[in-house]
């Protein structure tokens, strides 16, 4: 490390080049909810502590040990946010959407904050892409919201990864298995901290890794095989949808997410290039979340939260760069002044025009220029001396093939985007 500052411990910073693959990560992601309808919001970075308590759980590890919270200067107390959908509904009810068209659908990206320790994939500051659909509890609402995130994972060109899906019932048959599940638990020789466990959110205990938890858990009753009849129903239409939409997934159904809203349809996106943090986006159906958070209406919403962060690096994984092209199209090297002011006004007009250009500034002399011209990945280089600009030309070398031609000042624009279009 150099320099007194550093980024604070687990934040990352995104720059040339690989801000690229990042950007591009982003933009296939929302672009892929954009085809689907969902219109962006943008949320506020902090919100009432409040908000993320209630919506998203006391009991969870991300309120409970995660969270950001400080004091404002007029006293009240905020949170810099750990996750997205609780802001999203919360904007809903303040806006009245819900009293609009149904379901609400909406897609955000930003950077999220958990106090986590870091490790490769874990930060502190994580980006995410995450959409929403809320006011309408309809199974082919789910499989569109699975399908919006598997697209743009394909769209990335990203394999190596699978679907985990489960369900987790809804406020009928939630509570009795939770007792059944609790029953079976306390039964069990656990140490305190897990029983502990057991009495706040038994669920997570299946979630445990460690092998003899596995062990002693192997029968424990699932959540799957005690849903309602209609937990049932909407569960297997969701299926039947994405067996139609040709998304592949397995059932899951120690599928434990770290956040307490959800209901029913649940998944993970799970790749297994990145070790231990392998989720590379998660999301399901939250039916009680709006209530929670204070709406007068209890409408039911689904959405998912995709890592942007993991998901540039299950590309690395699998060898696969996204964003591929060089920093610009052309890169000019004027050799003296007057050749400069040219070039300056040429790259004003081929960057009107639409393609990307950069110069070499600072008198660098040719060779200098020349290597920064390839370093910028442009596909043609134009270079202009005092003598080609006596002659009103200017030399366009391909930069791929190494040829190279002399032109007319007034004919390189076009010459230039004869050769991008090759
Ligand atoms: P989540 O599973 O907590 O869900 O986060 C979504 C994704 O964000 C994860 O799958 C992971 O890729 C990424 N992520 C989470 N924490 C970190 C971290 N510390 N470092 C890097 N990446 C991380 C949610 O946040 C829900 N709001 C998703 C959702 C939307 N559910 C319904 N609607």
């Amino acid at each position: 490390m150099s320099g007194e500052f550093a980024a604070p411990k687990g934040i990352p910073d995104y720059y040339p080049p690989a801000s690229a693959d990042f950007l591009a990560v982003r933009e296939a992601l929302t672009e892929a909810a954009h085809r689907a309808g969902y219109g962006h919001i943008e949320l506020p970075i902090f919100e009432d502590t409040a908000l993320f308590a209630r919506g998203v759980g006391e009991s969870t590890d991300v309120v409970s040990k995660e969270m950001y919270t400080f004091a404002d200067r007029g006293g009240r107390t905020v949170t810099l946010r750990p996750e997205g959908t609780a802001g999203v509904m919360r904007a809903v009810i303040q806006h009245g959407l819900d009293r609009g068209q149904l379901p609400v659908k909406l897609c955000y990206s930003g950077p999220f904050f958990r106090y986590e320790r870091p490790q490769a994939g874990r930060y502190r500051q994580l980006q995410q892409v995450g959409i929403e659909a809320i006011g309408v509890d309809d199974p082919a609402l789910d499989a569109e919201v699975i399908a919006v995130a598997d697209e743009g994972y394909r769209r990335l060109g990203l394999s190596g990864y699978r679907l985990e899906l489960t369900s987790l019932g809804d406020d009928t048959c939630r509570p009795r298995y939770r007792e059944a599940l609790q029953a079976f638990l306390f039964g069990l020789d656990l140490d305190e901290a897990t029983r502990d466990r057991a009495a706040i959110n038994p669920l997570r205990v299946l979630d445990d890794k460690r092998p003899e938890i596995r062990e002693a858990t192997a029968d424990a009753p699932l959540m799957i095989d005690h849903l309602s009849d209609s937990a049932r129903d909407h569960f297997d239409a969701v299926r039947a949808h994405l067996d139609r939409l040709g998304v592949e997934y397995v059932l899951n159904p120690r599928l434990v997410r770290g956040l307490d809203y959800y209901t029913k349809t649940t998944f993970e996106f799970v790749h297994d290039g990145l070790g231990a943090q392998s989720g590379i986006g998660g999301g399901g159906r939250y039916d009680g979340l709006m209530k929670q958070v204070g709406g007068r209406q209890d409408l039911s919403g689904i959405g998912f939260g995709i890592g942007v962060d993991r998901t540039v690096l299950a590309l690395e994984a699998e060898g696969a760069s996204v964003a591929g092209r060089g920093r610009v199209d052309v890169y000019g090297v004027p050799m003296g002044g007057a050749a400069k002011s040219e070039l300056v006004a040429m790259a004003a007009d081929l960057r009107a025009a639409g393609v990307s250009v950069d110069l070499a500034y600072g008198d660098r002399g040719l060779k200098g220029a020349m290597k920064a011209a390839d370093r910028s990945g442009a596909r043609v280089a134009l270079v202009l001396g005092d003598r080609e600009l006596d002659e009103r030309t200017i030399e366009v070398k391909d930069l791929t093939s190494g040829d190279q031609r002399r032109v007319s000042l007034d004919g390189a624009v076009a010459a230039v985007r004869e050769l991008l279009a090759d």
